[in-house]
């Protein structure tokens, strides 16, 4: 049958998720698939109803709109028509960072402490509550965007006005001073995990899909029981979180060696610079190859 990309949409990320389409698109085509790009929810919804997919490759990424919150899942589920990825369930509480560690925490994950930033609250005694440094952060978006990293408490006002422009809830979380690492998820296993090394201070949106200067090392720790251990971590943490088929948990790593997840990501990024991509390659699995077992996540 045809398979719809769905790509695009309204979200922060619409370029992000247009590049990351475009490279799906062009890979199951090269695999044979009847694939056709479709732009955004409205589009998909006219699509199917005039019935010209039988399947839909997800890969919006980001909330607005309800691209990879469970909005999308949901209407999916009640159409019938298979898709890739996590669940209504996985998808929605993905994208709620705060709700995400909440139930790591209740399963002794272990995730940075942080503090819910509700409408009004004082953000001086926050920060003083879980000591400065700090990250604040949208607890829905994705691709850093919204992200101020606040070494002095001068900086919190302009750090929260930042991430206020984004929809949702605001979350404050201790900042672990370490290295920044991901794990790949493919069907039940986790992939070699990626020790991200940004040549500026942070992997912030510039350094993800800008910068030619970002280093990837994979698999990111040399110490093989260490490695196996955040690949262990990083699969409870996306089975805990409710997610299925694929996706990438983000984990911080302190430089005691103690690991701290920060958040999974239900249609991780698929661009030319994207982690999941890097990660199957080292274990043999090239794009093409990537994108089929994807799509393979969608069949019943
Ligand atoms: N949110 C971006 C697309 C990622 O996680 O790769
Ligand atoms: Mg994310």
């Amino acid at each position: 049958g045809r398979v719809a990309v769905l790509m695009g949409g309204t979200s922060a990320e619409r370029e992000v998720s247009l590049d990351s389409g475009r490279n799906v698109l062009e890979a199951l085509r090269a695999r044979g698939i009847d694939a056709q790009p479709v732009d955004g929810i409205p589009a998909l919804i006219e699509a199917l109803g005039a019935g010209r997919f039988d399947r839909v490759f997800n890969i919006l990424h980001g909330n607005k709109g309800g691209g990879e919150d469970g909005t999308l899942q949901g209407l999916l589920e009640a159409l019938k028509v298979p898709y890739t990825g996590s669940g209504v369930l996985g998808s929605a509480l993905a994208m709620d960072k705060i709700r995400t560690k909440q139930v790591w925490l209740s399963l002794g994950l272990s995730t940075p402490r942080y503090v819910r930033l509700a409408k009004g609250a004082n953000v001086h005694d926050a920060a003083r509550e879980l000591g400065l440094p700090v990250i604040v952060k949208p607890s829905s978006e994705g691709s850093s965007v919204g992200v101020s990293r606040v070494f002095n408490d001068a900086d919190l006002d302009a750090a929260v006005e930042l991430a206020a422009r984004y929809p949702g809830e605001l979350l404050m979380e201790q900042l672990i001073v370490g290295g920044e690492y991901t794990v790949g998820i493919l069907g039940d296993v986790a992939l070699p995990t990626i020790r991200i090394v940004p040549a500026g201070e942070y992997y912030d949106y510039h350094a993800k899909y800008l910068a030619e200067d970002t280093q990837y090392l994979c698999p990111g720790l040399e110490d093989a029981a260490a490695e196996r251990a955040m690949q262990a971590l990083a699969l409870a943490a996306f089975r805990a979180a409710g997610c299925t088929g694929w996706g990438r948990v983000d984990v911080m790593r302190d430089k005691a060696g103690n690991n701290y997840l920060l958040e999974v990501n239900t249609a991780p990024g698929m661009t030319s610079h994207s982690l999941v991509p890097k990660a199957a390659r080292q274990v043999g699995i090239d794009f093409e190859d990537l994108c089929w077992r994807v799509l393979e996540t969608s069949l019943e």
